[in-house]
Formats: C-alpha cells, structure tokens, sequence
C-alpha cells in the first residue's frame, strides 16, 4: 500500500490544498493531512478548528483520507509513521526555490524521503491561506477560495475569534 503525507499548516484549508489532494490520490492509496507547525508563522485558527475544517472538507475521501496533528520535524514524522512520501502543491516559480529547498532539508534528515510535487493548474495560482485571512478580515467573499463543506465552519470560526477579542478588549 503505498502511503503519503500532506504537511502544511491548513490556516484554513483551501480548494488549491483540496486540488493538491485530489491529484495526489491518483498516486496514493492512503493519504493523511497532518497539520505541523511552521515556526515563521502564527497561525489565525486553533489547531483543533483547522483540524475541523479539514475533516469536514475530506469527508467524501475518508477511507483513503485521514487528518493528524504533529508537534516536530516532518522528517521525524514520516520515520515514525514509516511515510516514504511527502506530498506539496506547486503553484508558482515562487512556491518551487522555496520548496525544493525544504525537499532537500527533509532528505538530509532522512535520506528515505522523498517530496512529489504536483503542479496546481493555473486559476488556483492566486489561492492561499493569507488570501482566505485577509478577505475575512476585510468581510470579502471567501466561497470561492474554500471547499463548500467548510465555508460556513470558518465563517463562524473566524466571528467566535472576533467576538472573543472584543470582549476580551473590554
Ligand atoms: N494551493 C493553494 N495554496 C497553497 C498550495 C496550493 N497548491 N500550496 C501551498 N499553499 C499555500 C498555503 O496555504 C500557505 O499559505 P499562506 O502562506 O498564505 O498561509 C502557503 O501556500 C505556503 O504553504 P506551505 O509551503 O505548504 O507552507 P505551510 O506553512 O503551510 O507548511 C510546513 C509548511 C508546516 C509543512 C513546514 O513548515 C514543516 O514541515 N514544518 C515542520 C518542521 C520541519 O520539519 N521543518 C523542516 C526542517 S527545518
């Protein structure tokens, strides 16, 4: 059975991660989502909501498709989970030095390892999780940048955060 996983920080999930997957289950039998921590980021959504919204997202692929959390190294990971495969989207030349750079990191660590990339088609090539976080910030559409099953989820996740923020202001 050929395993992979698919690492990133999902603050919130998109439909570039969404198409990221779906391609990747053309190659895999089974696939998990694991949300890890990128240390240059602080994340908007708790790791327990963006777990949420992941799994309401993949519900349809659940027997290929499982969602964890991970504290570590994503090479520590895979040897643990004995994972030979690691899966990322490309989208952009920008997205490429940055990732093959990590690829090559992650093989150091652990020679076994290596990265598929997929190539996003062109219309995801401006889907990002920040795009999804500052359209919430400015009350933007963000239906089309989310799978359907958890737009309402991160809507309403996003107005407990606000709603929580101003009382705690006053
Ligand atoms: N379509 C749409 N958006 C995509 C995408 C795609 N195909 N591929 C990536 N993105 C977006 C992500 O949503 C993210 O958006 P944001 O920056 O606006 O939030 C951005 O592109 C970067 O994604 P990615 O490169 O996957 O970074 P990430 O922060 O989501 O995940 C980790 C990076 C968590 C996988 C990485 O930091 C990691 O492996 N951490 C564990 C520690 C470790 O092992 N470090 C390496 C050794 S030092």
């Amino acid at each position: 059975m050929l395993k992979a996983v698919f690492p990133g920080t999902f603050d919130p999930i998109t439909v570039g991660h969404l198409d990221v997957l779906r391609r990747a289950l053309k190659i895999f039998d089974r696939i998990t989502i694991a949300i890890f921590e990128n240390i240059q980021k602080k994340p908007l959504f708790p790791l327990e909501d963006r777990l949420a919204f992941i799994s309401k997202s993949t519900q349809v692929f659940r027997t290929k498709v499982s969602v964890e959390t991970f504290e570590g190294l994503l090479s520590e990971y895979c040897k643990k989970n004995q994972i030979r495969f690691v899966i990322k989207g490309l989208r952009a030349l920008s997205d490429y030095e940055y990732e093959t750079k990590m690829a090559l990191i992650n093989r150091e660590i652990n020679p076994d390892l290596e990265t598929i990339f997929l190539v996003s088609p062109p219309e995801m090539a401006t889907i990002s999780s920040s795009v999804v976080r500052e359209l919430l910030y400015f009350n933007g559409d963000i239906s089309r940048y989310v799978p359907e099953k958890a737009l309402q989820p991160i809507i309403a996740a996003y107005k407990k955060l606000q709603s929580g923020k101003l009382r705690n202001n006053n």
